[in-house]
């Protein structure tokens, strides 16, 4: 437990504007985004620099006090709530929010950790660049927070993950020295590559505080399809097509006809483009930096072809920014659609893409024995090999005995998963939700290099204690 006179030194450490301490200010660092876990804490921590970053750091290491890294707060797994008995403080980065360079020549930006994505992506844009890191949340959730979760998006196919778009890291380190990786090189071969310890550690060995990220030409040409595919399989070979065909295929996402079903439901201003329903839609998209690429020519006649081999039943590339939107929308309000429908059990898993239709045969066998009625609902990243394979309660169903199935459901998933050497968590991370998942299925190698490097960086344990390892 952090004693007063700790108390009162982080606060100093902060000055006034820099800490909550009163009951109604902490609440909303107490819960994470799903509402699956309540924390409690004496104090949430509001610094606005590296420096104080640093102190507190060194301040709770040195009495073995908990620091509960938190950003946007946007997390599946419970990443950034603190424990039930308050002996953890919460560490907000949301002042840190300035945009310390841009270097159009070099291509990179340097920000800080609390910097919203949205608004990291339109200061790329201020000079004429992409920040390509793209997903759902982006309004609200951290640069800091996608950094040390390694978040995934929608253009991924073409960028890669948060961690691909990473030339350095500043890092506070659990005893408050600073790891300070902003050169902004792009060739450095010297040792060890430790930035990327700290993608995908959620805040176990260390406080992100800034990244130099990579910038990219902006695109200024799009082709955007909404296609009407018979199967996962098929999909996956239109997925082949059109990445030769287009050469720059940044985007494809597949959705279930049910996905589309609930987002006109639920959602405004979506509309099913089709007039007949398939069972299964892809959403793609190919972009280039040059004015006037006909990429769209070049997607109508992949997907004229794609067509002609029996790989769609139909297809409707946008013809305007607000069709362009709509097809949007309908993939990225799935999420949305499915909450208001009611309770879902979701699974964030992804195999090889060859393997991936074989995958989706076999799970959903699984769904329908252990739960009948229930709706499968597996959508996302197809060109990623990775599905949100959720379920969701049956038509009229009770939501808590419905999610009475999911411990059942998740372990007969994840086995699958582990048959075909998936990933039980391919883009959100493992948080305190699947921490006991990700220990039974690494192999005790893998676990005891891990705990070996936490043991390294954070030898007290202070950092987002029970979380991931
Ligand atoms: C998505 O791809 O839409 C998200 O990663 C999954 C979700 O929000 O459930
Ligand atoms: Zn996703």
């Amino acid at each position: 437990m952090p004693t007063p006179d700790l108390l009162s030194h982080l606060r100093s450490i902060v000055g006034p504007s820099g800490y909550l301490d009163q009951a109604a200010d902490i609440e909303p660092y107490l819960v994470d985004h799903r509402k699956l876990y309540h924390g409690a804490t004496a104090l949430v921590l509001r610094p606005d620099s590296t420096d104080q970053v640093s102190r507190i750091l060194a301040a709770c290491n040195e009495a073995g006090v908990g620091v509960v890294p938190f950003g946007g707060n946007t997390s599946y797994c419970g990443g950034t709530v603190p424990n039930e008995d308050g002996s953890e403080i919460v560490l907000s980065l949301a002042r840190l929010k300035r945009v310390r360079t841009i270097d159009a020549v070099n291509n990179t930006m340097i920000v800080e950790a609390g910097c919203v994505l949205a608004e990291v992506q339109k200061a790329a844009e201020g000079v004429d660049r992409l920040f390509p890191l793209s997903l759902g949340s982006e309004g609200s959730c951290q640069i800091g927070g996608n950094l040390s979760t390694n978040a995934g998006g929608t253009a991924v196919l073409h960028y890669g993950m948060t961690r691909d778009l990473v030339l350095g890291l500043e890092v506070v380190l659990a005893d408050g020295r600073v790891l300070d990786g902003l050169k902004g090189l792009r060739k450095d071969n010297t040792g060890y590559d430790l930035k990327h310890l700290f993608m995908g550690a959620e805040g176990t060995l260390g406080v992100i505080t800034a990244a130099s990220l990579k910038l990219f030409p902006r695109p200024v040409s799009a082709a955007t399809a909404l296609i009407a595919v018979p199967t996962p399989q098929a999909a996956v070979e239109l997925l082949g097509r059109l990445r030769t065909a287009t050469g720059s295929l940044t985007t494809f996402e597949l959705m279930p006809r049910i996905g589309l079903e609930l987002t006109v439901k639920h959602i405004s201003g979506v509309s099913d483009p089709f007039d007949a329903p398939s069972p299964w839609y892809v959403l793609a998209e190919a972009t280039s930096p040059r004015a006037g690429d006909p990429l769209e020519s070049i997607m109508e006649a992949a997907l004229g072809d794609a067509m002609e081999a029996g790989l769609l039943a139909d297809a409707v590339v946008a013809q305007s920014e607000a069709q362009r939107q709509m097809f949007w929308r309908i993939r990225e309000q799935i999420p949305e659609a499915q909450r208001q429908e009611g309770a879902s059990i979701k699974h964030d898993v992804s195999v090889m893409i060859s393997r991936l239709p074989a995958f989706m045969e076999e799970g959903a066998a699984i769904v329908k024995r252990l739960a009948p009625t229930a709706r499968l609902v597996a959508y996302g990243h197809l060109g990623d090999g990775n599905l949100h394979f959720n379920v969701t309660v049956p038509v009229g169903g009770d939501g808590k005995q419905f999610l009475a199935s999911a411990p059942a459901i998740n372990e007969a998933i994840h086995d699958l998963i582990a048959e075909y050497r998936g990933s039980i968590s391919a883009e959100h991370g493992i948080g305190r939700l699947k921490r006991e998942e990700l220990e039974h299925y690494k192999s005790s190698a893998e676990l005891e290099v891990m705990r070996a490097v936490k043991q390294a960086l954070d030898p007290n344990g202070i950092m987002n204690p029970g979380k991931v390892v």
